[in-house]
């Protein structure tokens, strides 16, 4: 079949790179793709809030398949367009999608259905939400309740920072996404997050991973969209994930069937493991980036076929899938100044030999300029991933892999993994 991806990202590259290796996909576009999908699909231009041309260009192309990579068109319902143009989609409905895009009608659905989650507030003016401040214990957990790219979360370690952070959502700060807000419950444990594929009914786990939110080594500085990540996220035992699809995953999908806004896709949950087990942070209606690019980099089984089950309603006719054992590990090597205002254009090279011995470089912001040099067009720009026996085996090749990536204005953290690898250390002088 033909295949439409949308996104141009690491986490597109990804999929791009798995879709291209099944069988079951004929020719594969990328809108707006970038110069590492160019390897495996053809880049198209197409303005994706453009429903009518997005549909004009699979009605030309017989497109079987539209996978949509980001958030933003899921939340802007171009699924449904296209879904009642007859094309099969892998991603969420407008409705479904507001569980990613609204943070207020996710804490609302986890209360009816009685999910695990913190105990939280909306508000829906300054004055309401200053008066329910005096409701929690502080650190408090200020959130803009819509899309705010990553950035619209602030943990008030003061009420006078939680005061500030309110008039800041309220001032505009995220623009329409901070007209309302929730303040929740501040929850402590280790986070992991947990993917798995839905078509509204049958629930198919499909992996975990941890990532690194922070920009700086040891977790200090301000968060970013994430500068590393690692699969499996061995924290999250058999036991645990047994218990966060019974009282997270399944309990959501049940509740958005009965909604009348049956979710279809993957649904990408944000866990933090308490002492009472696992509780809800956030929901994401797409796969993680970087997380993507670790789970790629395990998935033995065809993404394609997968992707269109999911898509089709037939989760439960195929089988489940497989990944490697091995653990994955991707480091982001981001241009200077992220996630403030990264520094455009630095060149890059090397990305040959950093492959040569195994480890994969997915662009997430590059460029191509008039002489063909690959160059730093983004914040995180390359997602240098590898996968090992442990995960300071990936860790040690994915950095192995850095060291051979000339990228004179670009950084990366130099310590990816480490919570993982202090455990192996662990687990390894309790066996000697
Ligand atoms: P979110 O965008 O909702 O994932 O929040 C961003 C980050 O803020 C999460 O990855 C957590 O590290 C942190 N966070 C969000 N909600 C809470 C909470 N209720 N308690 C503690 N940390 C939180
Ligand atoms: N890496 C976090 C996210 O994709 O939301």
């Amino acid at each position: 079949m033909n295949i439409l991806l949308l996104g141009g990202g690491g986490r597109e590259h990804a999929l791009a790179w798995k879709m291209a290796q099944s069988p079951l996909c004929d020719k594969l576009y990328a809108a707006p793709g970038n110069p590492g999908v160019a390897a495996h699909a053809e880049l198209v231009s197409l303005d994706l809030t453009d429903h009518a041309a997005v549909i004009a260009f699979c009605e030309a192309h017989r497109i079987g398949l539209v996978v949509i990579g980001p958030e933003a068109p899921l939340v802007d319902g171009l699924a449904d367009s296209l879904r009642g143009a007859g094309f099969s989609v892998f991603g969420p409905s407008r409705a479904a999608a507001q569980i990613e895009g609204s943070k207020g009608f996710t804490k609302d659905l986890c209360q009816r259905a009685g999910i695990p989650t913190a105990a939280y507030v909306r508000a829906g003016s300054l004055a309401e939400a200053r008066a329910a401040l005096g409701g929690f214990s502080i650190p408090v957990v200020i959130k803009a309740d819509g899309l705010a790219a990553g950035k619209g979360v602030v943990i008030a370690e003061t009420l006078a920072q939680a005061e500030a952070a309110l008039d800041d959502m309220f001032g505009g700060q995220f623009g329409s996404a901070g007209t309302e807000v929730v303040i929740e419950e501040f929850l402590t444990g280790e986070e992991a997050s947990f993917f798995a594929l839905t078509d509204g009914s049958t629930i198919v786990p499909f992996g975990s991973a941890q990532d690194h939110k922070r920009v700086g080594d040891g977790d200090t500085g301000p968060n970013t969209g994430g500068m590393g990540a690692y699969s499996p996220a061995r924290v999250l035992t058999p036991l645990l994930e047994a218990e966060a699809i019974e009282k997270i995953v399944a309990p959501t999908v049940r509740a958005m069937a009965d909604a009348g806004m049956a979710y279809s896709g993957v649904l990408y949950a944000g866990l933090m493991l308490t002492a009472d087990g696992p509780s809800l942070i956030e929901y994401n209606a797409r796969f993680g980036d970087p997380e993507c690019q670790v789970l790629m980099m395990r998935l033995e089984s065809d993404l394609v076929e997968l992707l269109s089950a999911c898509a089709d309603n037939r989760l439960s006719a195929i089988e489940p899938p497989r990944f490697s054992p091995d653990p994955a590990l991707t480091v982001v090597m981001a241009a200077q100044g992220y996630p403030g205002t990264p520094k455009q254009g630095g060149r890059i090279d090397g990305i040959g030999l950093a492959e040569a011995h195994g480890a994969r470089v997915f662009h997430a912001g590059t460029s191509l300029d008039g002489n063909g040099k690959l160059s730093a067009s983004g914040g995180r720009v390359l997602n240098v991933t590898a996968r090992g026996a442990t995960v300071r085996a990936a860790r040690d090749a994915a950095y192995a892999a850095v060291a051979a990536i000339d990228f004179a204005e670009g950084f990366c953290r130099n310590d990816i993994g480490y919570r993982e690898i202090e455990r192996e250390d662990a687990a390894g002088s309790d066996r000697v």
